[in-house]
């Protein structure tokens, strides 16, 4: 078998597992081989990555004007958002993390520490080794630093800690002290602390998957399950975000972690439920919503750090 035939054989295989047979058929219908042929591109055709995008583009119909350049240009993948949005709307958190993963290679799961290692949890079982970040503000609760090492402990996960820019925070503090946020409002040290070292790490992703859920606040009724990050994105970087648990309630995530004995912060069994750095989280009473416990001398609908900032530009 010659390269070529073998870069043939590998887009069909591509092809077939990707969901729906109905549209694999439509996809195949309207090309000969000689012209699937004549579309691989043989300088990038022996990279299996390209191969996989390459299906993709027939599936969503783009492939006659699929025409890359060279293997950067393969950085973002042909599909049609629209129709993915469609498909995994409703659908249940781990076929959301799976469609995640068969779209994008380099992708990595956010984790907060605190009840998001669910999605932990199901992707590192279905990717073992997956990239997964958390952003170290250096005000986090011990109890958090403990969890942070039991979660790398316990599961095949490549964990990244990452910290903020020192000259930034050094200014910040110098500038105004420890606790400015109780004065002026989070969003400088949230900034300095979160969105910077986010912002770093995203530039480097192609897709980024968070455990935000829409019952979490009024700022995240309209989540989808996956989307453009408007926030984060960059004219050299499209980058998507997947939020697989957007439709679960906290009940779901709790079930969950029962069932599958996920092991969780400890704060959580001193009254937190929604954690986030110390001096800006407190525990909640029964029956009060789980934000209260953050920020709570903010206004609710302005509850976002800096990290979901495109859930605040929905107009709603
Ligand atoms: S926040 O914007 O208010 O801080 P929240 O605590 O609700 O966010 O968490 C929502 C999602 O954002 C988490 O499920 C996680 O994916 C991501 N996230 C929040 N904080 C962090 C963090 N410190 N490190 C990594 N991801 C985080
Ligand atoms: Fe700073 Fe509070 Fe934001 Fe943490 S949550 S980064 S301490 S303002």
């Amino acid at each position: 078998m010659t390269q070529h035939c073998l870069d043939v054989a590998s887009v069909f295989a591509a092809l077939i597992e990707l969901p729906g047979i109905k549209r694999k058929l439509d996809a195949l219908a309207g090309f000969t081989l000689d012209e699937v042929q004549s579309q691989i591109d043989v300088d990038i055709g022996q990279n299996k990555n390209c191969c996989a995008k390459f299906a993709r583009s027939l599936y969503f119909g783009y492939s006659r004007s699929f025409k890359p350049k060279s293997l950067d240009d393969m950085s973002n993948p042909l599909f049609d958002l629209e129709t993915l949005k469609a498909e995994l709307a409703g659908h249940n958190p781990r076929a959301i993390l799976k469609a995640a993963m068969e779209y994008f290679n380099n992708l990595a799961v956010s984790f907060s520490g605190a009840e998001d290692v669910v999605l932990v949890d199901m992707a590192s079982k279905l990717k073992p080794g997956i990239s997964v970040f958390c952003l170290d503000t250096g005000r986090l609760h011990p109890e958090t630093y403990r969890f942070i090492e039991k979660v790398r402990e316990r599961y095949d996960i490549n964990l990244e800690v990452l910290n903020p820019a020192y000259q930034e925070l050094e200014r910040l503090v110098k500038e105004k002290g420890l606790f400015s946020f109780h004065g002026d409002g989070h969003t400088e040290c949230c900034g300095i602390r979160k969105v910077g070292p986010l912002r770093r790490r995203l530039a480097t992703l192609d897709a980024w998957i968070t455990g935000q859920r829409r019952d979490q606040n009024p700022t995240r009724l309209e989540l989808d399950e996956v989307g453009l990050d408007s926030a984060f994105s960059t004219p050299e970087n499209v980058l998507y975000k997947f939020n697989p648990l957007a439709k679960w309630t906290s009940a779901q995530v709790w079930d969950y972690i029962e069932a599958y004995d996920v092991p969780y912060n400890e704060l959580h069994g001193k009254g937190f439920v929604s954690i986030g750095c110390e001096p800006c989280t407190r525990p909640v009473l029964p029956n009060q919503h789980e934000r209260s416990g953050r920020w709570w001398w903010e206004d609710a609908a302005k509850k976002e750090c800096g990290l979901h900032a495109g859930n605040l530009h929905k107009g709603k």
